[in-house]
């Protein structure tokens, strides 16, 4: 299993390239499956993630081919041969249940594996299904698959969801586009991922208004055709090279960013002494001069400060002044971080959903095992400021959502090798 190596080697500058959002694409792959016609999507991350959509779409009967470096994906879903999303696919990756909602709208039935439980907590599909019952699916659970069904068709309704769950957004718009007559999705999520999901699924012919808000509406048409979408810039990626400047000093350009897709962000790192600007190519971050300073984080929905920024955050505020209280909200068990930098020299209190983080100033470097993906980058920033070496190992985690690490930090000077093992 390869590992990756670092060493804190001081102030950062120059640019990263961000890339189109993982869990943007994620979403608009499966969106091949509301049509007969192709769609195909530019800007898309080269990611083993988007590997296991592809396989997924693949095994249902979509063609899917790969351009330009990976960075084209051209699909089909003319001919597909399946309505079944296996449980060896599913387990591998959360996202496969996006299948779940195009699958059922366009051939009245669909059966996705569960995925079981995760190493962030549990994450059920309640909520994905009380939506697409209320479009008035059948759904059951047999054999640890859910069985979908709509002999009739899906018909528009108005359901509220009881938390706004990005996934179940999606699934139940999705589901909605090929439904009869109007739905109100009331409590939606209102990430950037779902505004870009809507407006691919507008220009394949859908009736869509409210994305980015808490009531989407969405007119059922009777069929959706081909289109070409360009991914939209990934704003968690853009939050951790945003992070790398602030740890290590500097100044960093992202390529890319925009303020807009990382608002409440933003404004935890000016508290904490982190400049940022946004510029004709992307978002500038630098840090001001002395000690970053603690700062309370709390994460919750868009555009609250996002859970897949806390471990990477949290690395940062290690290293600061004082003391920062993290709370995390939206899932049970995202800490697993914790003890790995706490090797590193942090001092880290966890009690349930909430961390004390007492900054020590400089880390030391340690070896170090990734749990999951945002965590295994959080050590990688932890490792660009600490004293000595630092080996992240279980960087399969890292391959899921980040492409080309090594060669995007050490573009703005750090020290950082993958060690193939
Ligand atoms: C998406 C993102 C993930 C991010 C998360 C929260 C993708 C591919 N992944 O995941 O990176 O961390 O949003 O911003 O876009 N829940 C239920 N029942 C459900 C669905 C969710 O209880 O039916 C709970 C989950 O267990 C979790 C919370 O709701 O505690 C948030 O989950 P959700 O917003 O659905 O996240 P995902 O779509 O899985």
């Amino acid at each position: 299993m390869d590992s990756i190596l670092v060493t804190g080697n001081g102030a950062l500058s120059g640019q990263i390239p961000i890339a189109g959002a993982k869990n943007a694409c994620l979403t608009l792959m499966p969106a091949t499956l509301l049509s007969e016609e192709p769609l195909t999507l530019t800007n898309a991350p080269r990611l083993s993630d988007i590997k296991t959509m592809t396989a997924l779409l693949q095994s249902l009967g979509a063609e899917v081919s790969t351009l330009q470096d990976g960075q084209v994906i051209a699909m089909s879903s003319h001919d597909l041969t399946s309505h079944t999303a296996d449980y060896e696919i599913v387990r591998k990756m959360r996202a496969s249940n996006l299948v779940l909602g195009p699958l059922l709208a366009r051939f009245g039935q669909a059966v996705v594996s569960l995925p079981g439980g995760c190493a962030i907590g549990a994450r059920p599909m309640d909520l994905h299904t009380e939506g697409l019952e209320a479009l008035g699916a059948e759904i059951e659970l047999k054999d640890g698959y859910l069985h979908a069904s709509a002999p009739r068709g899906l018909t528009g309704a108005v359901h509220e969801m009881r938390f706004a769950s990005v996934g179940a957004t999606e699934n139940i718009v999705m589901a909605a586009t090929l439904a009869k007559g109007t739905t109100v999705l009331k409590n939606a999520a209102r990430e950037p991922e779902i505004v870009d999901l809507v407006e691919c699924l507008r220009k394949m012919g859908a009736q869509i208004s409210g994305e980015g808000t808490s009531t989407i509406e969405i007119q059922g048409v009777d069929r959706l055709h081909g289109a070409t979408h360009q991914v939209v810039t990934d704003r968690i990626e853009l939050g951790t090279y945003m992070l790398a400047p602030a740890i290590c000093g500097g100044e960093v350009e992202l390529l890319g960013g925009r303020l807009s897709l990382v608002g409440a962000f933003v404004e935890k790192l000016d508290a904490a002494g982190i400049d940022v600007e946004e510029t004709a190519k992307g978002l500038k971050v630098r840090r001001r001069n002395g000690r970053v300073q603690a700062v309370d984080v709390t994460t919750e929905p868009f555009p609250g400060f996002p859970t897949d920024l806390q471990a990477q955050m949290m690395a940062l505020l290690c290293t600061a002044e004082g003391t920062s209280v993290l709370e995390e909200k939206i899932f049970e068990n995202r800490f697993m971080h914790a003890p790995e930098l706490t090797r590193m020299g942090a001092r880290i209190d966890v009690q349930g959903g909430t961390a004390t983080v007492t900054g020590v100033g400089r880390l030391k470097g340690a070896p170090v095992m990734a749990t999951d993906l945002r965590a295994s980058v959080s050590l990688i920033l932890a490792g660009l400021a600490a004293e000595g070496e630092t080996v992240v190992s279980r960087v399969y985690h890292l391959d899921r959502g980040y492409e080309h690490v090594v060669q995007k930090l050490e573009g703005v000077g750090a020290k950082i090798e993958r060690i193939k093992g």
